[in-house]
């Protein structure tokens, strides 16, 4: 190190007289606003330590003066939501669930209810999306077993279908084949007749007898034009939805079997206020009435 600071020729900048390989480093001293934000910040941290929680302690820690604790402001901003929900369980079990839908803000409570439930409930058997599959009704078109008005809805959660509810919705076809109520043949012919309901190709000449078997056996249920009767959970024979299959061999099996889906009935385990929400979600799916 030299004595005298040397002094840069180029820059006429002191040098701190360290060199490698005949680089220098010149004395600059950091800028000044570096230097003031520095300061700033550690004045800041004291005015930190002060007033929020700062230091741990050997069993505690100091809390501040404003005595925050995030814990604290978890647990208000819980009571506060369960108090705003509260307020709209309240509204719902008091409404009339047919209006619950002029309310918005009911309404997009219910339905964010109604999903949520609908996920925990009800999309092992129809689908995370209500899409259904074989044997479970998709819920999102506009064809009902039972009805898809909001209050039709409602009652097929709360009774169930062929459940162990005293009020449940039931109706059992007949099962033409296990019970030999028809032939295989007049089994065949009568499928031939379905197929052309919904306009498939069909074997004329059979589904002309199975027309006439359909009007005896099938009528009461389905309706003398195969269109259904949701008074009965007959469903429509003459859409292209088909809840079993719309094959030959799949229609073949529904009349020999009679089908006869089961649904759970929710009334014992879910509250009210939850399976009007859950209606109320069903029918906002797209397909209610
Ligand atoms: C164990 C399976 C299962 C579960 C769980 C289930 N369902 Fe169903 N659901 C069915 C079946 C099967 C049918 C059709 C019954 C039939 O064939 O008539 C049905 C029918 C329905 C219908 C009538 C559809 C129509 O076309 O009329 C509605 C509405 C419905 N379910 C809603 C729900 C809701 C809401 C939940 C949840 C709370 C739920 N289901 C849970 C099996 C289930
Ligand atoms: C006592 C009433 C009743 C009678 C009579 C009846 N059905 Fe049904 N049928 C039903 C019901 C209820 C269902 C729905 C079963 C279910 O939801 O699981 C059904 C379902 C069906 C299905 C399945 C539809 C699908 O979407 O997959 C076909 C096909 C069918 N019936 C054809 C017939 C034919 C053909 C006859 C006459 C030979 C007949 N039914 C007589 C009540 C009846």
């Amino acid at each position: 190190m030299a004595d005298k600071p040397e002094i840069d020729e180029v820059t006429g900048i002191e040098t701190t007289g360290h060199e490698w390989d005949g680089i220098k480093e010149l004395n600059k001293p950091l800028p000044r606003w570096w230097v003031w934000t520095l300061y700033a910040t550690i004045i800041w941290s004291i005015g930190y330590w002060i007033v929020y929680p700062a230091w741990p302690l050997a069993t505690d820690y100091t809390k501040g003066l404003l005595g925050y604790s995030q814990r604290q402001a978890v647990a208000d901003s819980l009571r506060q939501a369960r108090a705003a929900q509260a307020k709209f369980v309240k509204a719902i079990a008091e409404t009339d669930i047919a209006a619950i839908r002029s309310k918005p803000e009911l309404l997009r409570f219910a339905v964010a209810g109604g999903r949520a439930a609908f996920g925990d409930n009800c999309a092992p058997c129809h689908g995370s999306g209500a899409q259904g599959a074989k044997g479970y009704p998709n819920l999102n078109d506009d064809e009902w077993l039972w009805g898809g008005t909001i209050e039709q809805i409602y009652e097929t959660i709360r009774v169930g279908i062929r459940a162990d509810h005293d009020d449940t919705r039931s109706n059992d076809m007949p099962k033409f084949g296990v019970d030999e109520l028809l032939t295989p043949e007049q089994i065949s012919d009568v499928a031939e007749y379905v197929l052309s309901l919904s306009g498939k190709a069909a074997d004329a000449a059979a589904a002309k007898r199975g027309k006439a078997i359909f009007a005896e056996q099938c009528t009461a249920c389905h309706g003398e034009d195969g269109k259904g009767n949701q008074e009965l959970g007959a469903p429509n024979l003459t859409d292209a939805i088909w809840l079993y299959g719309g094959d030959k061999a799949s229609i073949v099996e529904s009349i020999r079997t009679g089908r006869g889906g089961v649904m759970p009935s929710w009334e014992k385990r879910l509250s009210p206020v939850v399976m009007k929400q859950l209606a109320v979600y069903v029918h906002a799916l797209g397909g209610g009435k």
